[in-house]
């Protein structure tokens, strides 16, 4: 009897899950493997809904954004029963093995089952901000998506004389806005990692206008926090099942705060959920790719409890615990760097 090897994707979705997807079921059912999908992360594993997946089903999706899987930002240890019920349904659907594709939270569901569920991750979030992998499926793509949003707001933003405060997403991690600053040009860039002041950017955005340059592009990750302590702007107080506030909005506050104290003409813009839509970009597809490969692999060779990951450019395996439980840190290098790019 073939051994079952079922797969989920949780938490934030991102453009090149299914090209992991189609590369998992093409590998796995290579070595003999049925491939079971589990519907909405970890909420399928509570419900048990599931559909083997096939040659057909995997077909034609490389190029498809989201997840066929769907995704959700259930965590059983947050539900009453719900971690038995997941070790119930494993049982049932007779599971030798499941691949988690997600974040943290997914994959941290995972690694605290270890021992229980032979379980491998794959880091799957454009925040990119899972230790000991230089790259997670989807934040390539997002990267263009933000650069190209920067690089559109930028000619109404010279052609209006303004300033423009674009937030990005990202949560705790200035990875995205970092980068995506840095290609699109941008003139102050803010992240979490650094506190900001209003005397910093206003210096910029003055300096800049001493220069001539009369327009000014600010880039705020959501999840940045001014100096003196305060804390990050949120959306909404309430939180989901990992105990996530919905951070939002911070751009519209620190535009304000520009328009007030510096006398500029301001705007923000919010890019939202659009980061994670669309088409993947060739590499985000082609590191998909490599960390589906290597996770069936990783089943194949026993190695459990462990993530498929790429650090310093090469597809390798670390244990979950060292690549949940550790904090990614920023590029300091590439922060100052940008500091000097205005
Ligand atoms: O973790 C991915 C992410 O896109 C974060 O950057 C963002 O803060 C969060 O998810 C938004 O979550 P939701 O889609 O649940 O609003």
């Amino acid at each position: 009897m073939a051994k079952k090897i079922g797969v989920l994707t949780g938490g934030g979705d991102s453009s090149a899950i299914n090209a992991a997807l189609r590369a998992i079921y093409i590998k796995a059912s290579s070595l003999g493997y049925k491939i079971i999908g589990i519907e909405d992360g970890w909420k399928g594993l509570v419900e048990g809904n599931t559909r083997e997946l096939t040659r057909g089903s995997v077909s034609g999706i490389i190029s498809e954004g989201g997840t066929i899987l769907g995704s959700s930002r259930t965590n059983p240890f947050n539900i009453e029963g719900a971690v038995e019920k997941v070790k119930e349904n494993i049982k049932k659907l007779d599971l030798y093995a499941i691949i988690t594709i997600g974040g943290d939270d997914t994959n941290g569901v995972i690694t605290k089952l270890a021992g229980e569920i032979q379980g491998v991750g794959i880091p799957q979030t454009i925040d990119n901000d899972i230790a000991h992998s230089d790259f997670a499926i989807g934040y390539d793509t997002a990267l263009q998506l933000v650069t190209d949003c920067i690089d559109n707001l930028h000619t109404t933003t010279f052609s209006h004389h303004r300033v423009m405060v674009i937030e990005v997403m990202g949560r705790d991690a200035g990875i995205l806005a970092l980068n995506a600053g840095i290609a699109g040009g941008a003139d102050v860039i803010l992240i979490p990692e650094v506190p900001y002041s209003y005397e910093d950017i206003l210096q910029v955005i003055d300096e800049r206008k001493k220069q001539g340059k009369n327009f000014s592009i600010v880039v705020a990750a959501e999840g940045a926090k001014p100096a003196g302590g305060q804390d990050q702007v949120i959306k909404s107080e309430e939180t989901d099942s990992f105990g996530h506030v919905r951070l939002g909005g911070i751009g519209e506050v620190i535009a304000k705060e520009i328009e007030k104290r510096g006398k500029y003409e301001t705007r923000s813009t919010n890019l939202g959920h659009l980061q994670r839509g669309g088409t993947a970009t060739a590499y985000d597809r082609i590191i998909a790719v490599r960390l589906g490969i290597k996770a069936v692999e990783m089943i194949q060779e026993g190695k459990f409890g462990m993530m498929a990951v790429i650090e310093g450019g090469r597809v390798s395996s670390v244990s979950l615990k060292k690549a949940i439980n550790e904090d990614k840190p920023i590029d300091m290098e590439l922060y100052e760097i940008s500091k000097l790019l205005h």
